[in-house]
């Protein structure tokens, strides 16, 4: 009985010690390097012929759940050979680098597959209502004005 309760006021002493060091160690790192949080990409060459307003883009919601190269890649032989370390400084983040009109995979299709695979997949979880729909990224179009 006496050895319990000294145990539950240990126990209350170390509590809050062992939630701040919790606390520390799932910190999430990502948002101590602060690039780039939101995003409107527009292009003007997403597509031939432009009939969409740009798309608003969260960028630092995504860095939380994921790593850099999941989105950002340079292939080689198939294999993404792109140093995180680069992407600050070199443009080698922007898609219309390489998905240029006579690329395998053009500039509006990155876009739509990168983004969309992805959403696809994470509503498959009943919790996620992900922007899927053309009017969840594309509010309106330029002939509405
Ligand atoms: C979920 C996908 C995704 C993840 C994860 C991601 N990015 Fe991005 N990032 C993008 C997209 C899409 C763009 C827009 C590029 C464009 O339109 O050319 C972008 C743009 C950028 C830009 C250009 C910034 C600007 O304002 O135009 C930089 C720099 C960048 N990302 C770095 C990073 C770094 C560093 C990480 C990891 C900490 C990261 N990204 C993680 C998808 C992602
Ligand atoms: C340095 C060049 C380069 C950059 C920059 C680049 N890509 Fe790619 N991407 C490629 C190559 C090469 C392939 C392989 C298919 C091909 O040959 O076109 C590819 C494939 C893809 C694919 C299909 C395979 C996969 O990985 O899912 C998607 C989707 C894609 N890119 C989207 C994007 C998006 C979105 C961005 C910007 C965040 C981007 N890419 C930036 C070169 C690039
Ligand atoms: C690798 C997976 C992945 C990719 C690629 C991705 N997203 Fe997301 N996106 C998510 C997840 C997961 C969330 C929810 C994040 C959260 O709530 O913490 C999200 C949230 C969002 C939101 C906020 C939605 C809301 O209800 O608040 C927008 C807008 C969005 N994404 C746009 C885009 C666009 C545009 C692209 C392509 C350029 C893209 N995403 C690519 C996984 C992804
Ligand atoms: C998850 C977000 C997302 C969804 C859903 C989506 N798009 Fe897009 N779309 C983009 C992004 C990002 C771009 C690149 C915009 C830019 O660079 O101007 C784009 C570009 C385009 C473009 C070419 C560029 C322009 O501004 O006209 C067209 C056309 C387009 N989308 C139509 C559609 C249609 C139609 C649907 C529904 C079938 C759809 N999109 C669904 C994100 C999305």
């Amino acid at each position: 009985m006496i050895l319990s309760m000294i145990r539950k006021k240990a126990c209350r002493r170390i509590l809050p010690l062992i939630i701040v060091v919790l606390l520390i160690s799932i910190w999430p790192l990502p948002t101590i390097f602060s690039q780039s949080d939101d995003i409107t990409i527009d292009n003007k060459n997403a597509a031939s012929t432009e009939s969409r307003t740009g798309v608003e883009f969260p960028h630092a919601i995504h860095t939380e759940s994921y790593d850099c190269l999941d989105c950002h890649h340079d292939y080689h032989n198939g294999e993404n050979v792109l140093d995180e370390g680069e992407l600050e400084e070199d443009g080698s983040a922007a898609c219309n680098t390489c998905h240029t009109s006579s690329a395998t995979i053009d500039l509006q299709t990155a876009y739509h597959r990168q983004c969309m695979t992805c959403h696809r997949a994470v509503n498959r979880e009943p919790e996620f209502d992900l922007p899927i729909t053309c009017k969840d990224c594309h509010p309106k179009e330029l002939s509405d004005g």
